[in-house]
């Protein structure tokens, strides 16, 4: 059971303190009952919320896309440096969600934050074969010999083999779309074959391309088709 004061913050609709105005003055009912008392506890899953007798929809995991800039790092608290999650607006500061993997500081791109612990394993584990793609610049041409050596798989310089994966080369430039996440892996597998990265940002995880998103302020909430395009192959 949970406070419905909370309930109602974790929607995101108004600050904590504007929502026990709200409750108190009679404007929120549940199950068809107004409640009045911010400190009232339901369950929020079962509970039908109205406001001003609007449903409000409860939603226990949230679903979010970020166009990562460079310069942050993507870790859930630093004392020091810029995280993603500082540049969450504040009402999404409060929903405890954390970042799905990881970028490199000088990565921009695509970067999923949920609440959903489950999700974020199906989407980073390499089981799972959820495909990231990225648009990288090298020092030096990569060509069709680098592109036979990422579909055979990439052995990195401290003997780590790479799942097989897919380089595309246009000169300096190229996408690379791996099918797991290892440290650095797309800048190591490319040093691997003598093209050292001087630019890395993610395209696309699955199906969900960074183009098709609309951010605001760089965030971007998935509806449910667009988290289905993440696991289409
Ligand atoms: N591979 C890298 O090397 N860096 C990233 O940030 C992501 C993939």
């Amino acid at each position: 059971m949970t406070r419905i004061d909370k309930v109602l913050s974790d929607l995101g609709i108004a600050s904590r303190k504007e929502i026990r105005q709200i409750i108190r003055s009679g404007r929120v009912s549940v199950d068809g009952i107004p409640v009045t008392a911010p400190e009232s506890r339901i369950d929020p899953e079962i509970a039908r919320l109205t406001l001003d007798g609007k449903p409000l929809e409860y939603r226990k995991f949230r679903y979010f896309a970020m166009d990562k800039p460079e310069g942050v790092i993507t870790s859930s608290e630093d004392g020091k440096q810029k995280t993603v999650m500082d540049l969450l607006p504040a009402e999404l500061k409060k929903l405890d969600l954390f970042p799905v993997g990881r970028l490199d500081k000088d990565t921009s791109g695509l970067l999923l934050l949920t609440n959903d612990g489950e999700f974020a394993h199906r989407v980073i584990s390499p089981k799972q074969h959820v495909t990231k793609e990225y648009y990288a610049e090298t020092d030096g041409d990569t060509d069709a010999h680098d592109a036979e050596a990422f579909a055979r798989g990439i052995t990195l310089k401290d003997g780590l083999v790479c799942l097989p994966a897919e380089l595309i080369p246009q000169g300096r430039s190229c996408t690379v779309i791996v099918q797991e996440g290892k440290y650095h892996q797309v800048k190591r597998m490319l040093a691997a074959v003598g093209k050292p990265v001087t630019v890395l940002r993610r395209l696309a995880i699955g199906a969900l391309r960074i183009e098709n998103l609309r951010f605001e302020n760089g965030i971007c909430e998935l509806s449910p088709p667009q988290i289905s395009q993440i696991f289409i192959k």
